[in-house]
């Protein structure tokens, strides 16, 4: 069980070692205010995650657990190595990967997925003047690869074919779930909004492990980015489609900001994104217009001279299907 919080124990505002040592175990060892406050300010300023007092038990366990396989002895040691050790970078790498919320599942928000296979692929692949080229749809905070396989499936459903009609490209932060989503083998926690019928279709059992098929998984292509890395986003060519679903809610308001000023560059007028359904653009950006495609609610920034959808009706859409929502539960 959680022990108490002993504020007297903590150091009001400094970076004292411990009297309390990581080798007797990491149970009893607690992060200070200033250390929170320190290892919280970094990572928020690195990669936008932002940790609250809420979090603070989970975070100071995790990082216990690392200072004990890493063999620091203290959280102001691990600290410092963090920062300016040998092996900084590496560091950072795994604390990403002990710290970053990984959940997510086939098919997650399923109306959305309807709506880009339906209706957002083929519009913008009907749009197209001169020859034809995929559409490049870019899942952003990937995690193990769920969602951009989702996508892929979900094209195959609606008679769409990969490589030809759109291209799928999938990233994320962390090093570790990138290679859970390239090896392609699935819990049944991901499954669980996944038809028996798909579940046949699209994998394949081994050896008590369910695999994702060659099918889908080889147009997938995986690549390791952080959302707030600058030089390496601008690497990236611009994209018809954009999801970045159940990410932002882990970011401050300013990081909110200026991913949504990288995803408005990154996408031309006419192109769409995709936030999961609890997330909003409201008090973030008005680059984007609500857009109320047949299946979902989404994004998409605007073309110019074309009218805007009127906000107050978007709004009171968004009200009505979440009203409907509720009410088909
Ligand atoms: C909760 S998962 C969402 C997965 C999937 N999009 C879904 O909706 O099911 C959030 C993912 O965002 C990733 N993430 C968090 N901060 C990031 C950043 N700065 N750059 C890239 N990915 C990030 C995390 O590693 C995690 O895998």
């Amino acid at each position: 069980m959680k022990p108490p919080m002993n504020r007297e124990n903590r150091d009001q505002g400094t970076l004292q070692p411990r009297t309390s040592s990581f080798s007797q175990g990491c149970d009893d060892v607690q992060l200070s205010d200033s250390e929170f406050r320190l290892f919280t300010d970094y990572l928020r300023s690195r990669c936008g995650l932002n940790f609250d007092e809420d979090t603070r038990y989970l975070v100071e366990k995790r990082l216990a657990r690392r200072i004990q396989e890493v063999e620091s002895g203290s959280f102001a040691s691990y600290f410092y190595q963090l920062r300016n050790g040998s092996n900084a970078e590496e560091e950072f790498w795994a604390i990403v990967d002990i710290l970053t919320t990984n959940e997510t599942y086939f098919f997650r928000e399923r109306s959305q997925l309807a709506a880009l296979v339906e209706e957002i692929i083929p519009e913008m692949l009907s749009r197209q003047r001169a020859g034809r080229r995929p559409i490049a749809i870019w899942s952003a905070g990937c995690s193990s690869g769920e969602e951009p396989f989702s996508i892929v499936m979900s094209g195959l459903e609606a008679g769409l074919v990969p490589g030809r009609d759109f291209r799928v490209y999938a990233s994320d932060i962390s090093r570790a779930v990138l290679s859970r989503a390239r090896r392609g083998i699935y819990r049944e926690a991901s499954f669980r909004e996944t038809s028996e019928t798909l579940r046949q279709r699209y994998f394949a059992q081994k050896e008590g492990l369910t695999r994702i098929s060659d099918s889908v998984k080889r147009h997938v292509d995986f690549v390791h980015m952080n959302l707030l890395d600058e030089s390496k986003l601008s690497l990236l060519g611009t994209m018809d489609v954009i999801l970045c679903r159940n990410v932002i809610i882990y970011f401050d308001l300013e990081t909110k900001k200026r991913v949504m000023k990288t995803f408005h560059a990154k996408l031309q007028p006419g192109a769409y994104l995709l936030l999961g359904h609890s997330e909003s653009l409201i008090n973030v950006t008005a680059d984007f217009e609500l857009k109320h495609l047949r299946n979902d609610l989404v994004y998409r920034r605007p073309v110019p001279g074309e009218e805007r959808e009127d906000a107050w009706h978007s709004l009171a859409r968004i009200g009505i299907s979440e009203a409907e929502r509720s009410g088909s539960r």
